[in-house]
């Protein structure tokens, strides 16, 4: 069977997505086949399309999708045909109308979750789950720093940090992203463009520091980070979108006042079922009690090029996904 899909033949800029038509390998016995009826764009599809994350050449990007359950292997027991699903924490593959993927990747998806909702939230809401749960549990009233704050995961943080009574203090690169982040429960938001971030988050908590830093942005918010951050704070460094930051030396966290480093990944948080369940639980959950899944932009698969542009230019907002 073939199917329509993107691949990557040579990392580089957004111009190596090609849309072109693959065949579909044989089932095996633990996959399913799944039609795709959104796909979700994400930050690491770059790092994998640029080389950042090197995976073997050729391979088709993307790492989420909902759909429906077309055909089951024959070891499967837990899925049917016409089963609702969603993924995001297989291997790459997902942007393409049909694909195989192990059933132990699938999460089922309930009747009250669009596709489209499931695109953009699952691996963005995950991470948000294990990011303010599990890498490190924010309390009710700890300040909280997070950086791309009106981002895909931003928005979702926000509001989950928010949820459990946490003060937000987010970076945002433009004023209408700073609306944007304050609409998704952001308390104080900073343009790190024009403002000066360690000495505005000195003055919001008193020059106590915050007690924990999320940061996806890396390279250029180390430092303002690590300079944000009280006495035995947590820096969540989960992301690097502009770029990998530089390696540091154990000291410098004594020096900054005892601090906690770590550079956490979604499937180590959901690697056992369980956990991937429990979690897409919660999840859902928090989407039945008023979550926000904000779709800023909708791309058809073919436009994989121009998604891609748009995401590294920082001229998104909320979640994107692809249409296939
Ligand atoms: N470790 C994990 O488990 C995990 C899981 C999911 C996502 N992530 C990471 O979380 C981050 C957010 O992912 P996302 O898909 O939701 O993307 P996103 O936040 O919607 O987009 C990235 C944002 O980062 C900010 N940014 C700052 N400097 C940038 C630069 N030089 N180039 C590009 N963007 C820059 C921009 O916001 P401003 O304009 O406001 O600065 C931009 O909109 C990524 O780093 C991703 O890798 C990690």
């Amino acid at each position: 069977m073939n199917t329509k899909a993107i691949t990557v033949y040579k990392t580089g800029g957004p111009e190596v997505l090609t849309l072109n038509e693959v065949e579909i390998s044989q089932l095996q016995q633990h996959e399913v086949l799944i039609k795709n009826e959104a796909v979700g764009l994400n930050f690491i599809d770059i790092y994998h399309r640029n080389g950042i994350n090197p995976l073997l050449l050729p391979f088709i990007p993307g790492f989420e999708g909902a759909g429906v359950v077309e055909k089951i292997g024959a070891g499967v027991k837990a899925f049917q045909e016409g089963d609702r699903v969603a993924y995001c924490t297989a291997t790459v593959g997902s942007y393409c109308k049909h694909r195989s993927l192990p059933a132990d990747k699938l999460v089922p998806l309930p009747d009250d979750v669009s596709f489209q909702d499931a695109a953009a939230m699952l691996l963005k809401g995950l991470t948000a789950e294990y990011l303010v749960h599990r890498a490190y549990k924010v309390h009710p009233m700890e300040k909280v720093l997070l950086h791309a704050a009106a981002g895909g995961v931003g928005t979702i943080l926000c509001q989950w940090l928010k949820k459990i009574g946490a003060t937000v203090i987010g970076t945002v690169g433009s004023p209408e992203k700073a609306e944007f982040a304050k609409k998704h429960g952001c308390d104080h938001t900073i343009l790190y463009q024009e403002e000066d971030v360690v000495a505005v988050v000195s003055e919001l908590t008193d020059g106590q520091g915050v007690q924990v830093v999320y940061d996806s942005v890396g390279k250029t918010t180390f430092d303002v980070s690590l300079n944000c951050l009280g006495r035995r704070g947590y820096f969540v460094c989960f992301g690097n979108a502009s770029g990998l930051p530089d390696p540091i030396p154990p000291m410098l966290l004594a020096q900054k006042g005892s601090l906690y480093f770590t550079r956490p990944r979604l499937v180590d948080y959901c690697a056992e079922r369980d956990e991937l369940l429990e979690a897409a639980e919660t999840l859902f959950e928090f989407y039945r009690k008023g979550l926000k899944v904000e779709i800023e932009q909708k791309f058809a698969l073919e436009d994989a090029e121009q998604a891609h542009r748009y995401l590294e230019s920082r001229l998104t907002k909320g979640s994107s996904i692809l249409l296939p």
